[in-house]
């Protein structure tokens, strides 16, 4: 099963589309200067020594206390790390670097306007806003540890000031992308149970100064209603002394940070040593029903994987100039923009805008002034620049070593492009496979010591041991050229360690499949399992095809096609609705609607309208369908079942196969034609 091909595609029949690539050895000017090139690392990760293997990893940063537990299975699959450490995330990502790197950029924010300055943070300067942000939600929002603190911010410096913050009192972040919609937010808000709201009056993309704070509004209101007060709204400004959006401040509830920041100017506050396993923050991504779920990453578990991933696959030194595209409100951000290279007091960049902005030499401009050296982005924006402007690279005289993919399968076509043009054929490329609940890295090259293969994410990492499973739990062979489900057979530090409030979800979604033995407590019995189809080939290297569930990887993001399906039936007029992925050129995959109407209800373009509308209120800009389509009934089966992937096959021209079996199955050519003319 998988969504690239629809549900009665056989396995094997996907796989043998996958041609072979030829291989691409590390350049040696890239070895020279590795911060790992030596293939023992395998042996140190072995299975034989795991998991104190993970030491490495926690040794890179400054514990108050260290564990006497490597890996507790007691609770099995909630595994616990480095149990009886003491740590604080805020301590390893900022006050600990000061002694050698005070004055080093710690972050770099490029505002879109391109006659903007940037803003430099050097070590020094985060470390003395971190501390009076931290005084503020401490003793202005009564901010604990262990309280949820529900951020909904741009690519802007704050945000990492205010993560940063929050882990220095051990309050648990809820990031929440700045794109999505006020309801979003708010039920995020709700399912945290955050008192505490920071948000901002707006930011530009695109060109345009946007409105922001008006989603803090609606988002009070949906948590509201779900139950949730949030007693203090903490507002951000983008331009100092000018707040830019129509939304009123409310009195006794909106605060500008600016006023408040006034009272705690040089105020200092003690990092709170918190438990290795206590939560540092939650992170909310879509699956199979309707209920985003909260991810929740422990403190330093997570901290030593993010440290130790960055300082081995994305090869971050002190002295490097890091920087990632993503976003700060995805995992990616996270990990690799925020807590890895922090850990490691590298200097991380940050872009507020759309990469093409104002053409598509921004990135290179920016990767120039900036002497960016190790870059990481998503195939979806590299389309996009490559498409925009494919020899715009050529024109400036940065130099990357290390390169970056992340989020989606890359096309051999699209990572040549990245090899030889971005990386102007002398920077060494990763194309990492993990997801919002692992942390970091699961699968990848390590740059200095394994060849490239285009269109492959790699091996698994050290000390991740990836296998394929048939449906019926067996192994699929290495080579063999069939797909199955990727499962990872043991734990690993950066694993996130339930859903928020829902273990029994947690458990089922991820770990019941291939249990062997659901009472036991020996990892071995409990390979987690992510959700993505993959071969595996006689090199050891894995190639990721795609979700098996019901969720779309649009641009590199997860949407759960129940939760646009859910904001289709919020239109009245609309009966029954059906998402399906169709591929796209720029954005890898973006859904379609399919619609029926209620009974008596003539289809019109203003329905059509409104579920695009709504699903943009409902979640946000980056759901918005490519098509959506009004049909007279939908496929069915004869138990009454919406057939998706006959929607999905007739979306993207392909054989529809067999539908005879269908309840209705003369349905389908009346949408073929609808749809494909
Ligand atoms: C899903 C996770 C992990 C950060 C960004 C997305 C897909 C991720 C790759 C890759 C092929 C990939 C998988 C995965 N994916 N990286 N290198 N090659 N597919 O995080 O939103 O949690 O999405 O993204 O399908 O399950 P996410």
């Amino acid at each position: 099963m998988n969504e690239l091909e629809g549900v009665e595609v056989s396995e094997a029949q996907i796989a043998v589309h996958w041609r072979e690539e030829e291989k691409f050895y590390p350049p040696a000017q890239f070895i020279a200067q590795a911060n790992i090139t030596d293939h023992e690392i395998y042996e140190r990760f072995s299975l034989k020594n795991f998991p104190e293997c993970y030491k490495e990893y926690a040794d890179l940063l400054t514990w108050y206390q260290y564990w006497h537990t490597t890996l507790d299975t007691s609770d099995a699959p909630c595994w616990k790390w480095f149990v009886g450490g003491k740590i604080n995330a805020s301590y390893n990502c900022v006050d600990r670097h000061l002694p050698q790197y005070k004055n080093k950029a710690a972050i770099i924010h490029v505002p879109e306007p391109e006659d903007e300055p940037h803003v430099v943070l050097t070590y020094q300067e985060l470390y003395v806003r971190v501390n009076e942000v931290a005084a503020l939600l401490r003793d202005f929002a009564g901010v604990r540890a262990g309280d949820r603190v529900t951020l909904h911010l741009p690519m802007v410096p704050e945000l990492p000031i205010t993560m940063l913050a929050c882990a220095r009192l051990g309050a648990i972040h809820s990031v929440v992308f700045g794109g999505f919609s006020g309801k979003a937010c708010g039920e995020r808000i709700a399912d945290s149970g955050s008192r505490v709201l920071i948000t901002m009056d707006g930011y530009y993309r695109s060109r345009k100064l946007l409105d922001h704070k008006s989603k803090s509004d609606t988002a009070l209101a949906v948590a509201k209603e779900e139950g949730q007060a949030v007693d203090k709204v903490l507002v951000w400004r983008r331009h100092r002394g000018t707040y830019v959006s129509p939304a009123p401040m409310v009195a006794g509830r909106d605060y500008l940070m600016e006023d408040v920041l006034g009272d705690y100017v040089g105020t200092r506050v003690d990092p709170v040593p918190m438990p290795a396993e206590a939560p540092l923050f939650l992170m909310y991504t879509s699956g199979t029903t309707g209920r985003p779920k909260g991810c929740q990453h422990s403190t330093g578990g997570y901290l030593a994987y993010a440290a130790g991933t960055s300082k081995y696959v994305q090869d971050i030194h002190p002295e490097d100039v890091y920087w990632c595209m993503a976003d700060i409100g995805w995992i990616t951000g996270h990990s690799y923009i925020v807590y890895g290279p922090l850990a490691l007091a590298a200097t991380t960049v940050m872009y507020e805008g759309v990469p093409t902005c104002t053409d598509a030499g921004r990135p290179w401009r920016i990767a120039e002034r900036l002497a960016v050296n190790t870059f990481h982005t998503a195939p979806t924006t590299i389309r996009m620049l490559r498409k925009a402007g494919p020899e715009e690279p050529g024109k400036y005289s940065y130099q990357f070593k290390h390169m970056t993919t992340v989020g989606e399968p890359i096309e051999p076509e699209i990572w040549r492009w990245y090899y030889y043009v971005v990386g102007k054929g002398t920077a060494v490329i990763v194309d990492t496979w993990w997801q919002t609940e692992t942390g970091g890295f699961l699968c990848s090259t390590m740059p200095a010591i394994q060849p490239m293969k285009p269109g492959s994410a790699g091996p698994g990492v050290p000390g991740i041991y990836p296998v394929i499973f048939d449906e019926d739990g067996s192994e699929v062979e290495i080579g063999s050229g069939r797909a199955g489900n990727i499962c990872i057979r043991n734990p690993w530090p950066g694993a996130f360690q339930t859903i928020w409030g829902d273990r029994e979800r947690y458990v089922s979604t991820y770990y019941a499949k291939y249990c062997r033995d659901r009472n036991s407590v020996d990892w071995r019995d409990w390979p987690y399992f992510a959700g993505d189809a993959a071969t595996q080939s006689e090199d050891g290297y894995f190639r990721i095809l795609g979700r098996v569930d019901d969720v779309i990887n649009v641009a590199g993001h997860r949407l759960g096609t129940k939760e646009l399906e859910s904001a289709s039936l919020d239109v009245s007029e609309v009966a029954e609705a059906a998402v399906v992925p169709v591929t796209d050129e720029i954005k890898g995959r973006v859904p379609d609607v399919y619609v029926s109407l209620r009974p008596g209800v003539e289809p019109s373009e203003a329905i059509g309208n409104a579920v695009a509308k709504s699903i943009e209120t409902s979640i946000g800009k980056i759901a918005r369908p490519k098509h959506v389509y009004i049909v007279p009934d939908m496929p069915k089966t004869r138990s009454g079942k919406i057939m998706r992937r006959v929607l999905a096959a007739i979306s993207n021209g392909r054989d529809i196969g067999d539908v005879t079996t269908l309840a209705n199955p003369e349905i389908v050519d009346e949408i073929r034609r609808m749809v494909q003319g």
